[in-house]
């Protein structure tokens, strides 16, 4: 029997689909102002100082980027208080989950998640052919007791993100430390703090780097915090053993030019990050407060962004679209395998007033 050119895990694979763009939108309604909350990104935009890092690495782009990207590892191991062995980067922390499941997987492997977690990771890792097992969620948490006893002789990788997206729910630290203490040797914890910077001061937040275990990688973004999404850059922290294989599989050049440059910029950018912060917060509670006068019932989120569920899916499909002709762009979560639930980034004051415009209007 001959193979069909396409296997039929690509044929069947739905691909990652992301927030509507404003211009679509525009365009399709004939709205002339449209407010976009549902990426997560930045309201306030990209940190200037790193804006400025690119406009100076332009005069470098006809060259190739560092392999090595030493300057950058060195900047982020420093403000870590980790070794350069320890960081490796990428085009976008979901490049490094890329690389990290080509690099860790035998075809037997299987891996294991939470339903109603990031969607990027069902879509890598249903194009890589390999068993995937889910455990459900707790009241929107994930539930660690649960995946601890789902891992088997066969369970290569475990992701956990923290806050989790599209939740906005966080693990603590007991929890984590229970989950540790079951996990073999052999199995390696995906740990992705793309939200890290916008948990609460005081939360009950396992920081992983505060941890050093030698079977976790951590994964960071720039893409939120920092308001650098566009120019996707992200980087995984871990053992140097673990460093070290991911390099040799990684594509050598990314991440680009500018991106290298931004990102050291970005990281001596303290007061965007704080402003940043601030705002969101805000903005969490905004939204919070007018999802409950409203009888819902927002999940507690650690992370820019608030999510609630309604009746089912065919109420939330209503709601994003009622919330369309209104102007607002939020995110449905089918894909996230929560599709009776609605998530909302928080965006600058004006933007979440025209979203509770359109919540009172439901
Ligand atoms: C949990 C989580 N991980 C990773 C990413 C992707 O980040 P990046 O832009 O660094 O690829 C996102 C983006 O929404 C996310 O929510």
């Amino acid at each position: 029997m001959t193979r069909p050119l396409v296997p039929d895990h690509i044929r069947d694979l739905t691909p990652y689909k992301p927030g509507r763009p404003i211009r679509e939108v525009q365009r399709e309604l004939g709205l002339a102002h449209v407010v976009k909350l549902a990426s997560n990104e930045n309201p306030r935009g990209a940190s200037p100082r790193a804006v400025q890092a690119i406009h100076a690495s332009l005069a470098e782009l006809a060259r190739y980027p560092d392999v090595g990207a030493l300057d950058l590892r060195d900047a982020i191991a420093a403000h870590h208080q980790v070794r350069r062995e320890n960081v490796v980067c990428g085009a976008g922390s979901e490049s490094i989950l890329a690389t990290i499941l080509r690099t860790f997987l035998a075809e037997e492997d299987e891996l294991l998640t939470s339903e109603g977690t990031f969607v990027g990771f069902y879509v890598l890792a249903q194009s890589r052919g390999v068993a995937l097992r889910t455990a459900p969620m707790r009241d929107y948490h994930f539930d660690l007791e649960a995946l601890a006893g789902m891992m088997g002789p066969r369970t290569r990788l475990v992701y956990l993100a923290n806050p989790n997206n599209p939740t906005g729910t966080i693990f603590g630290k007991g929890e984590f430390s229970r989950f540790m203490g079951r996990v073999p040797a052999h199995t390696l914890v995906v740990l992705d703090e793309a939200y890290i910077d916008y948990v609460e001061p005081g939360a009950d937040y396992p920081d992983s780097l505060l941890y050093r275990f030698d079977n976790v990688l951590t994964l960071r973004t720039f893409s939120k915090s920092h308001g650098l999404a566009g120019l996707r850059l992200g980087y995984g922290l871990a053992h140097g053993d673990l460093i070290t294989n991911l390099m040799k599989v990684k594509l050598p050049f990314e991440p680009s030019v500018p991106a290298q440059a931004a990102g050291v910029a970005a990281l001596a950018d303290g007061d965007f990050l704080r402003e940043t912060v601030a705002l969101s917060a805000a903005g969490r509670a905004a939204l919070r407060a007018a999802l409950l006068a409203k009888g819902l019932h927002p999940a507690p989120s650690q992370a820019n962004f608030v999510m609630f569920p309604l009746r089912d899916a065919e109420e939330a499909d209503h709601f994003v679209r009622h919330c369309l002709l209104r102007g607002v762009i939020v995110r449905p979560l089918g894909a996230f395998r929560l599709p009776h639930c609605v998530r909302v980034s928080t965006g600058l004051p004006e933007e979440i007033e025209t979203f509770i415009e359109a919540l009172k209007a439901w």
